[in-house]
């Protein structure tokens, strides 16, 4: 793989449908990455402006860094956060309303590949999945130290396992030998308890699970949510793309419940075939979009 490679956007044709309602002013781009879907629609609509959040400083390095990036810097501000706090960092921008905001969640095709990130069950590297790295839990404290309830919790609440005793005792057992440092000796320690089931790794639920309580990934969603209704201009959209059901139910949810948003989309949105054929990620994908009315 080119090595300059950060991610292929997914659903840019209906990213762009459905988010821009104006070709003009600001839109924020929630989970900038490799700015894949910011660089898009930057190039197609002359006169919008980006904020862009990331909280992994990989991103703001390929900002500086890339070219095709740099060539619109004037037009982007990135702010190096986390989305959750998005309007405080409207307001200090003193931006306070935007035209569309988009949010593309999960990790990065880079982040799940960069060996020193600790993402990817199938790797030597050391648990970590922080994807803001000045954060000080990881994954590797969180299965060392924490007790087997708590683990058990984990798995449970946010990998929807149902093996979430049996592995939460087996890492207790197995790490009284020895801390468990890697990604492959976590999966090795799950493959004891549970076989595989097709093409799925059995480890698919409990690096889910990790992931999202190291990122307090639900938490941040839901904040960020809950800003929709007062960062949007009236008539401006929200798309946003999940990628599993845990996620995917917030989103629902809240904007089933929002007093002062349309739902656009009764009906998810998925990736096409060719796109899904073309890039794996994207079969997982579901798009849900609303409206700020008056
Ligand atoms: C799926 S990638 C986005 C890819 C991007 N759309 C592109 O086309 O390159 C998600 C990105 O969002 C970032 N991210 C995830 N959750 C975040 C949060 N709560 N706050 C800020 N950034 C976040 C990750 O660090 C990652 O870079």
């Amino acid at each position: 793989m080119d090595e300059n490679f950060y991610h292929l956007p997914v659903m840019l044709n209906e990213i762009d449908q459905y988010l821009i309602t104006k070709d003009t002013g600001y839109y924020v781009d929630c989970t900038f990455g490799g700015g894949g879907h910011s660089l898009y629609l930057l190039n197609k609509y002359n006169g919008i402006k980006i904020i862009a959040f990331d909280q992994d400083t990989d991103s703001l390095k390929r900002f500086n860094e890339n070219p095709e990036l740099q060539k619109f810097k004037d037009r982007i501000i990135f702010c190096h956060d986390n989305f959750r706090n998005i309007e405080k960092n409207l307001n200090k921008l003193n931006i306070p309303k935007v035209n569309g905001l988009l949010a593309d969640l999960g990790v990065s095709s880079k982040q799940l590949d960069d060996k020193t990130r600790g993402f990817s069950f199938n790797s030597d590297d050391v648990l970590d999945m922080r994807m803001n790295k000045e954060q000080e839990l990881t994954a590797y404290t969180v299965v060392n130290t924490f007790s087997k309830e708590n683990l058990q919790d984990i798995f449970f609440k946010y990998g929807e396992e149902s093996f979430s005793k049996q592995i939460a005792q087996k890492i207790v057992e197995e790490r009284v030998k020895g801390n468990i440092k890697t990604c492959n000796q976590l999966k090795d320690i799950v493959c004891k308890v549970k076989w595989a089931k097709g093409k799925i790794n059995p480890a698919t639920k409990i690096f889910q699970a990790l992931r999202i309580y190291v990122n307090d990934e639900l938490g941040s969603l839901q904040e960020m949510l809950n800003s929709i209704s007062n960062v949007l201009d009236t008539g401006a959209r929200a798309a946003i793309l999940t990628y599993h059901s845990l996620e995917d139910r917030i989103v629902k949810q809240t904007f089933k419940d929002a007093k002062n948003l349309k739902i656009i989309n009764k009906k998810v949105i998925i990736a096409t075939e060719k796109e899904m054929k073309e890039n794996p990620r994207s079969r997982s994908a579901k798009l849900r979009v609303v409206e700020k009315e008056l």
